[in-house]
């Protein structure tokens, strides 16, 4: 596995209209990777989880377990974790300022060792985050909880509960799943999350010795164990960038076959490129697009929980509409401040109005520009636009892309892209 991609003032150099040809493999979802390190702090044993690309938030998860006194090292193509033997239950804001996910790590860091401490999570500017859903869901566990600054203290010995999330929280429902199961008793969650970074985790803690079920419906039911075990572990493949070399084909034309990725958790991303023109054949292990380069506009999309359309693919498919012919309206309904890419896109003469939480977006052709990536979804949607515009484009914030893309520009030049990272 190569080193970490050098960022401080990197960009991209696209030069756009290079139709994109061949294959490419997804490895294994960032938004599981990442539950799923702060996971093994509850085992004793050595985690092995597969396909597991360095991407900085993969990174910084791994230097926070190190910090807690746990191993990590990537190695064999994946991440290697052993928490045997822990020496703090305290995150400062250094490491938990670097991602919004460092907030895994309170779940699991005081069901196994009855407290932890952590700073706020950072992360991608989006809207607001808050983590009260993950507080309250930890305090029906018998959590006590104290706010003080930024700090997060949690102690007290766990129990099983009946929890209520008000809305599917993806993060609420996997910090609670992770107490929960080492937690004394049952807990049963009502209108969880279904996303496939559930499963993951349910699977991942029962291949661990837990005991966890319901993942993938509102439902969940986890009865506590005393202990869990290492494991390996090969989390599913990540949809979110398998949508998004799927969308770089609509917009530039080709053929572009990725795998690694169930398509049934691609299909909310399969229906809008077939509405964009695009052919899209699903195989057993991903889907292969093919299209003329020159998309229609898909209609609305709307985003929604698993199985709607995800709010992380919205800013890669406003890219698409951008360049389509006729107008596509966007609605983002997860988060309120999930437009930050707009205003980069319109450098490149994209014509959008955004209203609240919807943008109409009329498609024409785009020109090069010097854009910069402000989070890490809408980091990639840029340079999509870049791929399908007019011109040459540098695409800067890189830092924001690299967080959840390993090397984004190398993967889509061996597609044919015309694309340079220059440090
Ligand atoms: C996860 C994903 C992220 C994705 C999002 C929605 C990871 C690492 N990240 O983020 O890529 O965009 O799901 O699919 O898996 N909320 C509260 N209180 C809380 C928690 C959340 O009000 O305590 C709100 C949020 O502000 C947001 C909504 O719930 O409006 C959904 O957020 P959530 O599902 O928690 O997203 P994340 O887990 O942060």
């Amino acid at each position: 596995m190569k080193n970490r991609l050098p960022d401080s003032g990197a960009k991209y150099m696209i030069v756009g209209g290079r139709r994109l040809y061949g294959e490419l493999q997804v490895m294994s979802a960032k938004n599981s990777i990442l539950p799923l390190i702060a996971c093994s702090v509850m085992t004793e044993g050595e985690v092995f989880l597969t396909r597991c690309e360095m991407t900085s938030d993969a990174v910084n998860m791994a230097d926070i377990v190190r910090s807690l006194g746990g191993k990590c090292s990537f190695r064999d193509g994946g991440i290697y974790i052993d928490c045997r033997d822990l020496s703090s239950c305290r995150v400062g804001s250094e490491l938990t300022g670097r991602l919004r996910s460092s907030v895994f790590i309170l779940g699991p860091l005081l069901a196994r060792a009855g407290s932890a401490e952590i700073c706020y999570p950072g992360g991608c500017d989006i809207g607001p985050r808050p983590i009260d859903l993950h507080i309250s869901g930890l305090r029906a566990l018998g959590a006590q909880i104290s706010e003080n600054g930024d700090k997060v203290s949690a102690r007290g010995a766990l129990h099983g509960a009946r929890i209520e999330l008000p809305m599917p929280s993806v993060g609420a429902t996997e910090n609670i799943m992770m107490a929960a199961s080492r937690a004394e008793g049952v807990t049963v969650v009502c209108g969880a999350a279904a996303e496939p970074e559930i499963t993951d985790l349910q699977n991942f803690i029962n291949a661990c010795g837990g005991k966890v079920r319901g993942a993938g419906t509102r439902r969940l039911e986890i009865e506590g164990v005393k202990r869990l075990h290492g494991a390996t572990f090969a989390p599913s493949g990540d949809r979110i960038a398998a949508g998004t070399y799927m969308t770089a084909c609509a917009i530039c034309g080709g053929e572009v076959t990725v795998t690694g990725a169930n398509p049934a958790h691609l299909a909310s991303v399969t229906g809008i490129l077939r509405r964009a023109g695009a052919e899209v054949t699903e195989l057993t292990n991903g889907a292969t697009v093919r299209s003329d380069g020159s998309p229609r506009a898909p209609g609305r999309i709307e985003t929604a929980p698993y199985p709607g359309f995800p709010t992380d693919l919205q800013s890669p498919l406003t890219a698409l509409a951008a360049l389509s012919r006729g107008t596509t309206y966007i609605i983002e309904n997860l988060f309120e401040n999930r437009f930050r890419h707009i205003p980069q896109l319109r450098k490149m003469g994209a014509d959008i109005t955004v209203c609240g939480r919807a943008a109409t977006v009329r498609g024409r052709r785009l020109n090069g520009s010097d854009v910069e990536a402000e989070d890490l979804r809408g980091g990639a949607a840029l340079v999509l636009a870049a791929l399908g515009a007019d011109g040459t484009s540098t695409v800067c914030g890189l830092s924001h892309i690299d967080r959840g893309y390993y090397d984004l520009g190398g993967k889509l030049s061996s597609l044919g892209a015309d694309i340079r990272r220059l440090p």
